[in-house]
């Protein structure tokens, strides 16, 4: 197996020689069109921009996006300029989610916000949505209805990690993690099989293959946060409970009526900003249950995944979405 991706550590599983080597020049193509596009006429901004575009980063976005092009036709020019346009509009939310989140470290690499402060980090996101929605515009109006009302569920999605749920938590979370991340991963899918040219039935499926993906990745990413250390995410493990945002792992711990979790249960209903108390429970659910159960629960979710590729024909690109949706339920970074 050969694997693909632009300074990645989330590797395409691409069995297929041919295929592999169509999805490594396009994502060249992709990095170079992204340096392209960051730029202003003020240095400081195209300085914030690059920042945490040349930090890393998977590229998963925009590999989505091309995998699912060879759905159809992956040469048509809409297939590109829409991998460039999830990926900025990916790097946008993260300049402000460190912000929502007070992280310090992202793609290993100093936060905007850290680096200079939570203005710079504000603005130079808002410039990313800009930039990406100047790029959207020259796929015409239907990509830009489509990316509206994905930026509508992602702001959504984060807005509502903000409050308390209403009554179910995990109704609640899922609800969010649909939303934050579900959508721009749907809609990566989405905009490879609509500008490659698929049928709409195979462009509907693949949306719904994302989404699946997309909440796949992210529950990993809650596990991971808790499960591994900075060396392997270029994040500050424990930033979710430092926040005060449940995941997964954490809901499935709370629902715990064994005595020996009663130290675990006290320091998660209380305040998670200091230090000994943080590691303490990072500890304490490393070893517990229900890191286990939560990574069963994504790995159904990739299967319902799995499960929507029935509607494209049989063959290496199948394959390969296949194998990318055990991939993001199963990585360690
Ligand atoms: C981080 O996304 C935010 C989430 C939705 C989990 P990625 O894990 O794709 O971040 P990069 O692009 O690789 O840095
Ligand atoms: C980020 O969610 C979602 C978006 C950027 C829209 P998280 O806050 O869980 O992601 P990380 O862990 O900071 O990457
Ligand atoms: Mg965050
Ligand atoms: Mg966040």
């Amino acid at each position: 197996m050969t694997t693909t991706g632009a300074n990645s550590s989330l590797a395409l599983p691409v069995l297929d020689d041919a295929l592999d080597a169509r999805l490594r020049a396009s994502l060249t193509l992709v990095e170079e069109r992204l340096e392209r596009e960051v730029t202003s006429v003020a240095p400081f901004v195209t300085e914030a921009a690059r920042h945490l575009l040349r930090a890393g980063g998977k590229r998963f976005r925009p590999a989505l996006v091309l995998l699912a092009a060879e759905a159809g036709d992956a040469s048509l020019p809409g297939v590109i300029t829409s991998a460039c346009v999830v990926e900025l509009t990916h790097l946008a939310s993260l300049y402000h989610d460190d912000v929502m989140d007070e992280a310090a470290l992202r793609r290993g690499a100093e936060s905007a916000n850290s680096r200079w402060d939570n203005h710079v980090a504000i603005l130079t996101g808002d410039f990313l949505f800009s930039k990406s929605s100047e790029l959207t515009a020259t796929l015409g109006a239907d990509a830009v209805r489509i990316q509206a009302e994905t930026f509508t569920k992602l702001v959504e999605g984060q807005i509502l990690e903000t409050i308390k749920p209403e009554s179910d938590p995990l109704a609640h979370y899922l609800r969010v993690v649909q939303g934050k991340t579900g959508s721009l991963i749907a809609t990566s899918a989405r905009y490879g099989a609509r500008f490659s040219g698929c049928s709409r039935e195979v462009e509907e499926a693949l949306t719904a293959y994302g989404e699946r993906v997309g909440v796949a990745f992210q529950l990993s990413d809650d596990i991971l946060d808790i499960g591994s250390d900075s060396s392997e995410s270029g994040k500050t493990p424990g930033t979710d409970l430092r926040e005060g945002v449940p995941t997964l792992p954490v809901l499935m711990a709370q629902r715990s009526t064994d005595p020996s979790d009663a130290r675990l249960l006290e320091l998660l209903a209380g305040d998670l900003d200091d230090d000994t108390r943080l590691t303490e429970t990072l500890g304490l659910l490393r070893k517990h249950p229900a890191m286990d159960e939560a990574r069963g629960y994504v790995l159904d979710i990739a299967t319902e995944a799995q499960e929507l590729l029935t509607a494209l024909p049989e063959g290496p690109v199948r394959e390969a979405l296949d194998a990318f949706a055990v991939l993001i339920a199963t990585r360690s970074a």
